[in-house]
């Protein structure tokens, strides 16, 4: 994640609080779309197709990051990890997933490797690039390549998605959001 995620990132929470003090339906095209409305075919660390309708039933948790970033994506995982860890077995009631927005070097495999050093319940889900641009597109996320140094990063949206079981849109944890608001906001859609 570079300034330009952390702009993304801001520019989508302006566009909530202008949803919540104008009312609008939450349709808004800068909410995430409920998960019901989702269209999208994706493959977890673990090699099994995953598809929007699986999610239904449970809490969602999401993130988009990728394996080879630096700081950002680490710094969430570990943040999540620490999450679930205060949530007890409550928390295994939740879908917790982290899009890769690198699908060319984020095969199933690297993902499952490079998740084997966070909390066991977080799924790596990739696929596709045409496939990883329709779910970034559903949450309403960015990403986009950068040249670096003969090779390439990304940059992408931090923020962590929080979907209810019936796949309605509930909230966003921001990057280095204080835990006193995040668990919170997690025990909700647990509710
Ligand atoms: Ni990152």
């Amino acid at each position: 994640l570079g300034l330009g995620g952390a702009v993304g990132a801001v520019a989508f929470m302006l566009g909530l609080g202008a949803w919540q003090t104008r009312n609008v339906a939450p349709t808004d095209p800068l909410l995430p779309l409920p998960v019901t409305a989702m269209d999208w075919t994706l493959t977890n660390h673990r090699g099994a197709t995953v598809t929007p309708a699986d999610w239904i039933g449970r809490p969602v948790m999401a993130f988009f990051g990728f394996t080879f970033c630096p700081d950002v994506c680490p710094t969430t995982l570990i943040d999540i990890s620490d999450w679930l860890e205060a949530l007890g077995p409550d928390a295994d009631r939740l879908n917790v997933v982290l899009i890769s927005v690198d699908p060319e070097r984020d095969t199933p495999a690297v993902l499952a490797d490079y998740l084997s050093n966070f909390d066991p319940r977080i799924v790596g889900l990739t696929g596709s690039l045409s496939e990883v641009q329709k779910v970034a597109a559903d949450f309403r996320a960015m990403f986009e390549k950068l040249p670096r140094d003969g090779d390439y990063t990304m940059n992408h949206t931090a923020g962590v998605f929080l979907h209810r079981a019936d796949g309605r849109f509930a909230s966003i944890i921001d990057f280095h959001e204080d835990r006193r608001f995040a668990i919170p906001k997690i025990r909700r859609i647990l509710t």
